[in-house]
């Protein structure tokens, strides 16, 4: 109706980037009048931001488009639209367009900051435009963003992939890295930190690749000390870091850095060295303990997670029974575990020796349970000790606990008011459980 304000709502999928561009179409959004709802039934715009790394993920995106038929042809000035990765990839804009007709938009991680210019021709033009670029250079600067919450924020510094492990889809349909100039990251670092944030998560397929493009000289590590100058500013993370190019430089920056957390997230992927080879990690079994080793002896307090798969083409019982191992070596906090499944266009989904569904069932239950067993013994280490844990708000199920997360990432939960929201708090634990810690404040 003419007068009331507009309404959207966008669905996330996939990972922190992908949060991240959605607060960016958000801001868009906002800047064009609309206000975001939770409601998916009272939007003006429903925009579908999507992921294509596993099939799981994408099977959601259809099953949502089916049923946003009806709403569709009950209201027919709704507009539709799908962005992010999953039309980045060959003939899915034209499976869109022939399956479903209702959908008005289609856009890219490439041309995500069009949107406000693709709405208005849509409303102006009554017309469906499905516009997906195949890359960009840069990507501009200085939109407005709408972020979630008040406390954290996500920085991407650096997008797009040029590592091609053989499974991933990730540099098909986000490009080549291209990294933000660190003025840029700098102010607006420094601008979150005047509207009251305290915590950034800087983000990019492999941050420690940041730089390499720009040709001035500035990568990662020198990022971190830029931004650990800024006052104001508590916390400093980022993900995710591929052990390839992790460096020495990199645990010094964060050993130095009094902002930056002694968390790494470090995705092993696998154990074996065959098994790294034909996923073209570009490190070994050998290469990637060191890393671990040179890590845990410079910041022994560190915190390590992981991302695992299992099921890769051609991954033996004992190809399997080394990523075991390695776990064990490790003895992550956190593992991401995942079982492989081909993305069509990738190397890996022609290789021979698929390994069978039941298989890779019965292998990714395994590992879930030899990491659950080595998280919950990690987290009983904590029993007793202080930690200093940044409050972001209450549980959801549970009045009067608040919760919040310490330097190395750990979920932690405490009774408290919520005048603690937003404030670093000296939290003792009482007791470990699998994925939090709980106690009370010192
Ligand atoms: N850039 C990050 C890195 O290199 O570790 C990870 C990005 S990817 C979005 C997150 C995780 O998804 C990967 O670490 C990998 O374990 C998993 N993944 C990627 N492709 C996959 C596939 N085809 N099947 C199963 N898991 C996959
Ligand atoms: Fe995918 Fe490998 Fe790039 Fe990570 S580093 S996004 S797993 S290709
Ligand atoms: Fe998915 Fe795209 Fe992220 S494929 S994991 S949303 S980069």
């Amino acid at each position: 109706m003419d007068g009331e304000p507009k309404r959207a709502h966008i669905v996330t999928f996939g990972c922190q980037m992908n949060e991240s561009d959605s607060e960016l179409m958000a801001g868009l959004l906002e800047g064009m009048g609309y206000e975001c709802t939770d409601a998916l039934d009272r939007a003006d715009v429903i925009l579908l931001n999507t992921c294509c790394v596993r099939e799981t993920a994408e099977n959601k995106v259809w099953g949502l488009l089916g049923r946003l038929k009806k709403l569709k042809h009950d209201r027919p000035d709704l507009i539709i639209g799908v962005s992010g990765c999953m039309p980045q990839q060959a003939g899915v804009p034209a499976d869109i367009k022939r399956r479903f007709p209702h959908v008005d938009l289609v856009l890219g991680t490439h041309n995500r900051h069009e949107l406000p210019d693709m709405i208005t021709r849509i409303r102006s033009q009554r017309v469906r435009v499905h516009e997906v670029w195949e890359a960009a250079e840069t990507l501009p600067e200085g939109l407005p963003v709408r972020r979630q919450g008040g406390i954290r924020a996500w920085v991407p510094v650096i997008h797009g992939c040029n590592n091609f492990c053989t499974y991933c889809i990730v540099p098909f349909v986000r490009g080549r890295e291209r990294s933000r100039r660190p003025e840029s990251v700098v102010e607006e670092v420094r601008a979150l930190v005047k509207q009251g944030y305290r915590e950034v998560t800087l983000l990019g397929q492999n941050v420690n690749s940041y730089g390499k493009d720009l040709g001035n000289g500035v990568d990662f590590a020198n990022l971190l000390y830029l931004l650990n100058e800024i006052e104001g500013l508590w916390r400093v993370r980022y993900m995710t870091s591929h052990p390839r190019d992790f460096n020495d430089r990199l645990i010094e920056a964060v050993a130095a850095c009094e902002k930056v957390c002694e968390n790494f997230h470090l995705p092993a992927q696998a154990g074996s060295n065959q098994v790294l080879r034909r996923m073209n990690r570009g490190y070994t079994r050998e290469y990637y303990l060191d890393t671990v080793h040179s890590i845990r002896a410079k910041i022994s307090e560190a915190g390590l997670s992981t991302d695992l798969m299992v099921g890769f083409p051609g991954e033996t019982e004992d190809d399997f029974a080394q990523t075991l191992d390695l776990v064990r070596q490790v003895r992550y906090d956190q593992a991401f575990t995942f079982v492989y499944n081909p993305r069509r266009g990738t190397p890996a989904a022609g290789m021979p020796e698929q390994v069978p569904d039941a298989v890779k069932s019965q292998r990714i239950q395994e590992l879930i349970a030899l990491q659950k067993e080595i998280s919950l013994e990690n987290n009983r280490l904590s029993e007793g000790s202080v930690l200093e844990v940044l409050v972001e708000g209450t549980a959801e199920d549970k009045p009067g606990v608040l919760t919040g997360r310490c330097r190395t990432n750990k979920q932690v939960a405490f009774p408290g008011s919520e005048e603690r929201i937003g404030r670093l708090v000296r939290v003792a634990i009482d007791k470990a459980h699998l994925a939090f810690l709980s106690g009370h404040e010192d």
